[in-house]
This record gives structure tokens, C-alpha cells and sequence, in this order.
């Protein structure tokens, strides 16, 4: 059960006796007490040397535990708690987790009072640790418990919830193909209680109608006190396959342990059946067939909220890149919401994972074998997400002054082959010619032609060529775009920006946009892109654009409130459903009377009128863009109309200029 209301918290380093007084908060879980402060940025708090808070603070909460769970376990699992905790139960330590973004669980069955009241007190810390990842980047390290916490409770014999936070089974797919599939499913049982126990496990595999397709099942003999791997394999006959957006086909698997033949304990988990590759000649392959990798890098940040983000707000952002025709995206630079990959399972959604070793690292036995665990616990947790199909290694390392990172990253490359061999292993590099470059199986690159640098956008396909020489082979840009804030317009031709002054106009993130994908669609030297970003986001560091304690190369705002004009362009370009969008809607009042109009469809023409007055229909061209030069506007109000025609549909719309004297 989910125990996310009656939370005290304090923003102090209140200490493991302290009374809970009136100056603790109620608060409910997800929680961060950065949700607002790091909005102010470096400049509205002078007195944060990051422009937020970071530092100890302390969580309590009441447990009333009934008379009648003695004899049960009793867990508590913490979906993810920023950036170090330490978890008390009626005082004692019960363990610390270093590590922001994964999950992690401890036993409380021998500390409870039965039938009496406990209390679970955590100490929450956020402070800048050189021994625990991320040590830096441009994005906040958020405190505070901001995913779900649960309290668990099992017979003596359970599969355990304690490896490495994971859910304790993990189906491998040995073989996928149209005619059968084969998993090998594990499942780790514990035995708890006092004397050896014999248990049956069972694995039964339900299809989407909930048709049992398959069962399967194995004895073991558990010691007191141990945790045994119980293996077992089963094949789908005939299966339905997971195809991504094209058809998110998914099983479920029910693992059962029963004693005497009672089931004591259960675990269900999804099943997607693919297989995901990438290959020189064909890219990125699912199931065998070249499938588009086309997508957004996300962060897990909300305005006003900061990471605690609740499920409906992972809905939402997921029904927003679905809208955009995304076909997968790269969850920057942690690992994100468990939630969020159910979301992603369910509607066929491609996830890039990665572990947060971000612009540089550490040498050092501590800071290594952190980045070890926090990279186990991420592929332990996410092992049974058919949505996971990329294991990232790092994000632009050398950023900072560190030592190498080649061992670390060898190391790490050996323990995602060692967990999981069925992934891509890959990472987001901005650096030419590190050795480093070529650790990971298929190296991506980050790059902002036209917006970092002295270079135009138009020098895309130059960078793709060199960087897939390079490793020799094609690339993935794991990030590319440009800043643009919805309320700045420039009139006129496009004009590169200053990418860390005022001024970043929406259109001048349109124009990279469209200039950066013409370069990048049907390039045989990328096998997938990501755009940065998805959503503006936070980031208390800069002070651009207009905007205090913001990147703002989202497609769409912080708040999810506006879609960018950017956002309509790759819609026209990866959705088919009849669409057609003005660009430069918001670019009123204007002072230059003759203006080009652009309008983003994916519809066979469009007809556009101005006041009424017909301009003629366009074709849009090869990125799906209709545009009319020189188009005259009259002083005061206009009207603008535009209306998509093809394959028997009809969509428009229209927005106002005001063409000021
Ligand atoms: C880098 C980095 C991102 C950052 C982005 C930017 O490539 O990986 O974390 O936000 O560029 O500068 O906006």
C-alpha cells in the first residue's frame, strides 16, 4: 500500500530525536522542497551559492501497525528519495541509499511494535556529495522524497522486494520470433521465517484479453533466512509481439509462490515480447525491422512543482510527446518514474535510460562504486519494461576538469553486459575523438548548430558525417535545438541569437528546427535523434531568454501550458492525422507590413486567405512546411486562414495580426 499522506517534514537538520513540533509541515508525498525555490534562479537568492537549497532535512511519519500482522514481513520501499537518505525505524538506522532517481527497501519486521504505533523517520539530503553522481549538469538536483513511498507486507516465504529495489523476478527473452517466444523468468524467494521452507513458484503468462497463454512452474527448498533463485523458462506460441507505436502488445506475468499448495505471495509484471538491435546497414531495428527512432530528451521537472511530479502529470507529459508523434525519448540525465515507464510500455514509447554520470566524474573507490550501484539498481528495477531499449552510459563527460573516465566506464559497460545483454548500450558525447568515444556500442552526439558556437544550423549534416566517420558507424544525436521563449518574436528573416542573452524569439527556434531536421531526416549516418528538450525545464543557474532559472529549449513551456510553434513542425512531420498550424501565432502586434506566412501540415495542400482575400494553395515541401512570400498585411487587424485538404479530409485554422502603425 502506497503510505504518501501524513508526512511532517522540516527544512532543517532537525536530528533523529527531535521532537516533532509545530514547525514540522504536513506534507504528502511526492515532495520537494525545491519546487519553487530554484524558480528565483542564482540571481533571486543571493544568499544559495546554486540558487536552491541543498542540504539536510527530515521526514516523519506515524506507522499504527495492526496486532494481527505478527508472524508477516513488513517493507518499506521508496520509489526514489534525493539525494542521500537515511531511514529510522523507531530510532534505529535502518540503512542510508546514496543515489537520487533509484528505488530502494528495508525490512522492518523485526523493529515494529504489533498493535502499537511506530514511527519512520528519514533524513533527506541534497547536498552536493563528490561521492555520489550526479556531480554536475545543467538541471537542478532536486531535494526531498518526490516518488512514492510503499509499506509491503508479506508471509514469511515472499519473493523479495529487497534486491537492489527491484521487483525479485526477471523475465529474459531468450528467443522472440513470429512463431514462438522463449523467457526465462527468474524469481528470487526469500524465507523469512525460522525453519527451511518447500515452496512451489508458478509462472503464468495472460495475453491481453487475460487468457492464460502459458504456465510454468518449479519446487524450491529455501533455508532459513535465505534468498534463492528459482529459474524456470516458458514459450508463447504464436506470440503477439511488442511493436512500439505500431501495436504496444503487452502480457502480463503472474509469478506465484504457494506453500502446500496456498499462494502466499504474488507478483505480477508486464511482458512485452521484442527484440531491439541496431546495425550498420539498417539502423535501429525492432523485432528485425527498421523502425524510426524520432524523439525528445525529458527531464523530470514540472513549473512550480520541480521533480514531484504525480501520476497525472506524467500522464499528461506523455499525451503531449504522443501528440507530437514521438516514437522515443531519452530520459535525461537519471533514471526517471516507474509509473512513467508503464505509461510507455502501455503506448509504445522507446526509452533511452541512463545513469547520471554527467560532465565529469570522480576517481576513487566511493564515487565508482556508487555509479556501479545506482547503474544496477536502474537495470534491476526497469529489467521487465519492453520500453527500455537503451542502457546510457554517461552525458557529455569532460565538461569539467576530472580524470579519465575510460575505466569507470568499462567497468560499467561490463555491468550492463553482465545484467542485461538483450539492450542497446549507448551515451551522449560533445567531445571529438575521445577514446572514450568508443566504449559504448553505439556513441551519440550532442550538437546545437546555430545556437552554441559560431556556426549556422545549416552545418548539421557536416557534423553528422564527421562524428559517424569518427566511430565508424552511424550515429544517434542523442541532443539537438535551439532556445525559444513563446512571448519574444523577430520579424523579418531569421536572424541568429545570442544564446545567453534576452532575447531568444520563437522563431528563430522554429527556423533551427526545421533547418536542423532537414539535415537529420533520411540520413543514413543517424540511426535516431533526440530533440533537447521536450519541456523547458529548470535550471537556477541560467538567466536567458527572459527567463529567470530556466532552459528554455523546450518545445513547450514549463507550466505545459503553450506548444511552440517548433512543437507543430515535427508534429506535421511525424503524425498523420490531418493537421495544419500557423506559425508565428503569437508574433502580434507587428511592425513590418510585409511578411512571409508560414504554415507547418501534413496535408496534401493548403489553402491560405488573408481578410478574407484568397493567397492560393501550396503544397508543403519536404519538412512539411507551405509558405507564402510577401504577403501584404493591412494596418490594424488581420485575419488569417488556412486550410488543409487531402485524401478526403478538411482541417483549418486561423489566428490575428495586429499590423501596428
Ligand atoms: C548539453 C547538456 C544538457 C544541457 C544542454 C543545453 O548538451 O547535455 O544537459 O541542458 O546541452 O545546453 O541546453
Amino acid at each position: 500500500m502506497e503510505v504518501d499522506t501524513g508526512w511532517k517534514f522540516i527544512q532543517q537538520d532537525a536530528g533523529v530525536g527531535a521532537p516533532v513540533t509545530s514547525t514540522w509541515e504536513d506534507v504528502t508525498i511526492p515532495h520537494t522542497w525545491n519546487a519553487l525555490d530554484a524558480q528565483k534562479g542564482k540571481a533571486g537568492n543571493p544568499g544559495l551559492p546554486e540558487g536552491y537549497f541543498r542540504g539536510p532535512c527530515w521526514y516523519v511519519r506515524k506507522l499504527d501497525i495492526p496486532a494481527g500482522w505478527k508472524g508477516k514481513r513488513v517493507f518499506i520501499r521508496f520509489e526514489a528519495a534525493s539525494l542521500v537518505a537515511k531511514t529510522y525505524l523507531n530510532g534505529q538506522l535502518l540503512g542510508e541509499h546514496r543515489g537520487a532517481f533509484t528505488a530502494f527497501c528495508y525490512e522492518l519486521t523485526g523493529g515494529l511494535n504489533y498493535g502499537g504505533s511506530n514511527e519512520l523517520r528519514v533524513e533527506v539530503d541534497n547536498s552536493h556529495r563528490e561521492d555520489v553522481p550526479p556531480l554536475a549538469g545543467d538541471f537542478n538536483v532536486d531535494g526531498g522524497i518526490y516518488r512514492p513511498v510503499h509499506l509491503i507486507v508479506t508471509d514469511p516465504v515472499c519473493i523479495t522486494p529487497l534486491y537492489f529495489g527491484s521487483p525479485g523476478v526477471f523475465l529474459a527473452e531468450k528467443a522472440v520470433g513470429s512463431d514462438a517466444a522463449t523467457v526465462e523468468a527468474q524469481t528470487l524467494v526469500s524465507n523469512g521465517g525460522p525453519g527451511p521452507q518447500k515452496v512451489a513458484v508458478r509462472t503464468q503468462v495472460a495475453d491481453a484479453a487475460g487468457k492464460v497463454v502459458a504456465t510454468v512452474a518449479g519446487d524450491a527448498q529455501v533455508a532459513p533466512g535465505a534468498t534463492s533463485p528459482v529459474t524456470m523458462t516458458f514459450t508463447v506460441a504464436h506470440p503477439t509481439l511488442w511493436q512500439g507505436r505500431i501495436n504496444p502488445y503487452l502480457y502480463t506475468v503472474t509469478v506465484d509462490v504457494l506453500r502446500d499448495g496456498n499462494v502466499v505471495d504474488e507478483v505480477t509484471q508486464p511482458l512485452g515480447l521484442r527484440t531491439v538491435a541496431i546495425t550498420r546497414e539498417n539502423g535501429f531495428l525492432l523485432n528485425g525491422q527498421r523502425y524510426p527512432i524520432h524523439g525528445v530528451d525529458r527531464h523530470q521537472d514540472l513549473r512550480d512543482k520541480g521533480w514531484a511530479l504525480t501520476p497525472q502529470d506524467h500522464e499528461r507529459d506523455a499525451r503531449i510527446m504522443l501528440e507530437m508523434g514521438v516514437t522515443a525519448i531519452r530520459l535525461a540525465h537519471y533514471p526517471q518514474s516507474e509509473y512513467f515507464h508503464d505509461l510507455c510500455d502501455h503506448n509504445g514509447i522507446l526509452l533511452w535510460n541512463e545513469v547520471s554520470l554527467v560532465d565529469m566524474i570522480r576517481d576513487g573507490p566511493d564515487f565508482a562504486a556508487n555509479a556501479e550501484q545506482q547503474l544496477r539498481e536502474l537495470i534491476l528495477q526497469r529489467y521487465n519494461h519492453p520500453s527500455v531499449a537503451f542502457w546510457g552510459l554517461f552525458n557529455e563527460l569532460g565538461n569539467l576538469p576530472g580524470p579519465a573516465p575510460d575505466a569507470l566506464l568499462t567497468r560499467l559497460k561490463s555491468v550492463v553486459n553482465e545484467l542485461d545483454k538483450t539492450r542497446v548500450i549507448v551515451a551522449a558525447s560533445d567531445k571529438d575523438h575521445r577514446s572514450y568515444n568508443l566504449i559504448p556500442d553505439w556513441t551519440c552526439f550532442n550538437t546545437y548548430p546555430g545556437w552554441y558556437g559560431k556556426g549556422v544550423a545549416q552545418d548539421m549534416k557536416a557534423y553528422i558525417d564527421a562524428h559517424a566517420q569518427e566511430i565508424g558507424k552511424p550515429i544517434g544525436l542523442s541532443e539537438y535545438g535551439a532556445g525559444g521563449n513563446p512571448a519574444q518574436h523577430q520579424e523579418g528573416p531569421p536572424q541568429k541569437v545570442d544564446n545567453k542573452g534576452p532575447f531568444h524569439p520563437e522563431e528563430y527556434q522554429g527556423y533551427v528546427h526545421e533547418v536542423d531536421w532537414a539535415q537529420i531526416q533520411n540520413n543514413p549516418n543517424v540511426w535516431g535523434s533526440f530533440i533537447w528538450a521536450m519541456f523547458d525545464f529548470s535550471s537556477a543557474k541560467r538567466n536567458e531568454g527572459g527567463a529567470v532559472g530556466v532552459n528554455d529549449k523546450g518545445l513547450v513551456t514549463q507550466d505545459r501550458k503553450i506548444k511552440k510553434d517548433a512543437f507543430y513542425f515535427y508534429k506535421a512531420n511525424w503524425t498523420s492525422a490531418p493537421m495544419v498550424y500557423i506559425a508565428s501565432r503569437r508574433m502580434t502586434p507587428r511592425k513590418v507590413a510585409t511578411t512571409e506566412v508560414k504554415v507547418y501540415s501534413n496535408c496534401a495542400e493548403v489553402a491560405l486567405t488573408v481578410n478574407g482575400r484568397s493567397l492560393g494553395a501550396v503544397k508543403p515541401d519536404g519538412e512539411r512546411i507551405c509558405r507564402w512570400e510577401n504577403v501584404t498585411l493591412a494596418p490594424g487587424e488581420n485575419r488569417v486562414d488556412a486550410v488543409g485538404t487531402g485524401a478526403g479530409e478538411r482541417v483549418a485554422d486561423s489566428c490575428g495580426w495586429t499590423l501596428a502603425p
